[in-house]
């Protein structure tokens, strides 16, 4: 089938179009065609004048397992080992294990497609995502090679930084690690540990690098590295972030990430709202929306190596985000600002995952399952049984426990417990 997204406007990123057709096969799941003529197509999706359609938001840092709420512990802290020795002793890490590996990687998917989210990073070992991740709604990247970070006191997820590094080369996949996770000599010595293991290049995502030093930089703008960003983690452990301005002045690609919601950022559009607002309190001037845009989406996808996506040009993936207009005359302003009531609809691959039930009709052209459910404010359709599983976690927990970036309301006269 091939149908035509018409009405309002589309952000590619790099150009603001207006009254313009984007055709979508639905079995190429690329789009075909855009321009100001529309050719013949099976279907018309139109959105309102006021809509916003943004390639599909990326997420460059996760960990769905870690899908679970509120934030544990008591920083500032050194490094993020301690952090991690005060979450698995805290009684919430308990109450979290009550749920099955494969309910936290789809109460993560959810978090992540609510917030117009469709790629997501999950920075977990091979052996623990990839039986988890394949059903889910959204995308999880499963081409990466990994370290969890590169110290002495890492967790091991991979098999030694050179051979996962060369693996990522030879394979054109990215190898991510958190790097710089701290202020200890060892952890301020990643990027030169990197750099003696000729580990530092375009295939290398590193994740926070908080204590990077001028001379870092200039070496990861120099080896075209990769850096994501997590201020809301960051700040929660830490009462600091990376150098961010200086990251970008030196033109080092820069994409963002939420981490978990147990140290960071509720979900994608919590953490660019807190990135705007923490970078306007550190240097006393507004970060650029469209910087941050790019941060989501065409940054993303050159640091995760996904070269047709993050952007809305012909032959890309046919992944969008859906962004209802406010105030604001600049659309990059507007997704900088949208909460959860703002997202209208999430499409993956040409195939409607969530949305506002206004968009019933394009929905019902798909033989997928979805369920309607308020969420946000709004009746909203989500594909898969959001109803059924928000149930069944909470009889696994025993009690109605309240997920704020998971904000569904029950049918009236629906019990939460079964
Ligand atoms: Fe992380």
């Amino acid at each position: 089938m091939r149908y035509a997204i018409e009405g309002g406007t589309v952000v590619t990123p790099d150009f603001i179009l207006q009254e313009t057709a984007v055709v979508v096969d639905t079995e190429t799941k690329k789009i075909v065609h855009m321009g100001k003529d529309m050719p013949r197509v099976d279907m018309v999706l139109s959105l309102e004048k006021t809509d916003i359609l943004f390639p599909g938001l990326i997420n460059a840092h996760d960990h769905l397992l870690g899908t679970y709420y509120p934030r544990v512990g008591k920083g500032p802290y050194l490094n993020w080992y301690p952090w991690d020795n005060d979450l698995k002793s805290h009684p919430l890490y308990e109450e979290r294990s009550r749920l099955s590996n494969q309910d936290l990687y789809w109460l993560g998917a959810y978090k992540n497609l609510i917030s117009g989210v469709v790629v997501v990073s999950d920075h977990m070992p091979h052996a623990v995502n990839e039986p988890l991740i394949h059903g889910l709604p959204i995308f999880v990247l499963s081409e990466y090679t990994l370290e969890h970070e590169c110290s002495s006191y890492d967790l091991r997820w991979g098999r030694g930084i050179t051979l996962e590094h060369r693996e990522a080369q030879e394979r054109n996949i990215p190898f991510i690690t958190h790097l710089e996770e701290g202020f200890d000599e060892e952890a301020t010595m990643g990027v030169d540990i990197l750099m003696e293991m000729g580990a530092l290049d375009e295939y290398t995502v590193l994740i926070h690098g908080i204590s990077l030093s001028e001379k870092d930089i200039e070496i990861l703008a120099k080896q075209k590295a990769n850096l994501v960003w997590c201020p809301s983690s960051n700040y929660y452990m830490f009462q600091t972030t990376a150098p961010i301005k200086h990251l970008l002045e030196a033109g080092v690609n820069v994409a963002l990430g939420t981490d978990s919601p147990m140290s960071g950022g509720l979900h994608l559009l919590d953490e660019m709202q807190f990135a705007s607002s923490l970078y306007e309190k550190l240097y006393q001037e507004r970060l650029d929306p469209a910087v941050l845009v790019r941060m989501v989406t065409v940054n993303a996808a050159r640091a995760l190596r996904l070269f047709d996506q993050g952007r809305i040009t012909e032959n890309a993936r046919a992944h969008f985000t859906v962004i209802r207009g406010g105030n604001s005359h600049n659309p990059y302003e507007t997704l900088v600002r949208a909460d959860l009531a703002d997202v209208r609809l999430v499409i993956r691959d040409g195939v409607p995952l969530y949305g506002s039930s206004h968009f019933l009709p394009f929905f019902s052209r798909f033989s997928h399952h979805y369920q309607q459910v308020l969420i946000a404010g709004e009746e909203r359709i989500v594909i898969g049984k959001p109803i059924h599983f928000y149930r069944e976690i909470c009889k696994k927990l025993g009690f109605a426990k309240q997920l704020p970036f998971f904000p569904i309301i029950l049918p009236e006269g629906m019990a939460v417990c079964p």
